[in-house]
């Protein structure tokens, strides 16, 4: 047996369950430092994964490499069992597996539906003729160029698929009610921002990713603001999506999260249910105790 297959042979404890994520000594170093240092957690199908760590513990950095922005010096990720490490974000994203960013990232320039629709990009079948090509290096332009000629001559199946994703943007921005359902043709550089970043929750979710991630997804939020993201994160988790976030509200993790894994200087210090997380002096020592000191 491969150390792949024996990965993907692996289920989550306790349950016959394979995992839907699994990351397998995970490794990243910066100028010789270990930002992630031999990092492992499995995220069911379902099920609300959170990772805690003090500032500057290798959280965005986890899922940075969980995404494929960067790569990673060893370890694996495998999505429903099949190595993705070595996919580009583009891929990663076709896979399944959609973020958000700590400091936010939307199109100012673009309205709200648009920065929405954005997330549906990797969905299109009939708008992206030659898509495959796009992971040849030298026939990148062939995609390019047949993807423009489709925008500006639309056939009939790349009509009817703007029509599909049209439905789809407008589905998900009345999931966020009048939040953003009455500023979907405003620019995005207009909007507050809370409705920022409920834009980027927006954009992830549009594609029904098998894996939602979210980088502090409340990060500058005042209590009401969190209060409705936490009851959208359950809501979301009632649907079954599987959820990996990154998050500092503590009251936040425990009332959502299925387990938590603790980081500290790259490594997982304490991994578990919420309550037992909560109860681990390890924790209270590097995490709770610090941000209690700090106050
Ligand atoms: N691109 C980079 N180049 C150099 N060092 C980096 C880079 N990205 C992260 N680091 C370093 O890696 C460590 C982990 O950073 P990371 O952003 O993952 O922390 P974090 O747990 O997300 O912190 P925070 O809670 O403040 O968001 C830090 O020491 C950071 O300075
Ligand atoms: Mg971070």
């Amino acid at each position: 047996m491969t150390e792949t297959q024996a990965a993907t042979a692996q289920t989550v404890a306790g349950t016959a369950i394979p995992p839907l994520l699994s990351v397998r000594g995970l490794r990243r170093t910066f100028a010789g430092l270990a930002a992630v240092d031999a990092v492992s957690f499995d995220v069911a199908p379902g099920e609300v994964v959170s990772i805690i760590g003090p500032n500057g513990s290798g959280k965005t950095t986890t899922l940075n490499l969980v995404t494929g922005a960067i790569p990673a010096d060893a370890g694996e990720i495998l999505l429903d069992g099949r190595r993705i490490d070595r996919l580009d974000p583009a891929r990663i994203a076709e896979a399944g597996i959609a973020r958000t960013f700590q400091n936010g990232r939307v199109f100012g320039a673009l309205s709200v539906a648009d920065n929405v629709a954005v997330g549906l990009h990797t969905t299109l079948r009939a708008g992206r003729p030659a898509r495959r090509l796009s992971t040849w290096f030298l026939l990148r332009w062939i995609p390019l160029l047949a993807e423009l000629a489709v925008a500006l001559v639309p056939t009939r199946a790349a009509r009817r698929e703007q029509a599909r994703i049209e439905a789809a943007v407008a589905a998900e921005l009345d999931r966020f009610g009048q939040r953003l359902a009455p500023r979907r043709d405003d620019f995005a550089y207009t909007l507050s921002y809370a409705n920022r970043r409920r834009t980027e929750i927006a954009r992830a979710l549009a594609p029904r990713p098998r894996l939602l991630v979210l980088d502090e997804p409340t990060a500058g939020m005042n209590p009401s603001e969190t209060a409705e993201v936490l009851d959208q994160l359950l809501q979301l988790k009632a649907e079954g999506q599987a959820i990996l976030l990154v998050e500092h509200k503590i009251d936040l993790v425990m009332t959502v999260s299925d387990r938590v894994v603790v980081i500290d200087g790259g490594r997982v210090i304490s991994e578990g249910r919420p309550d037992a997380v909560r109860r681990d002096p390890l924790v209270a020592e590097a995490y709770l105790g610090r941000r209690r000191g700090k106050a």
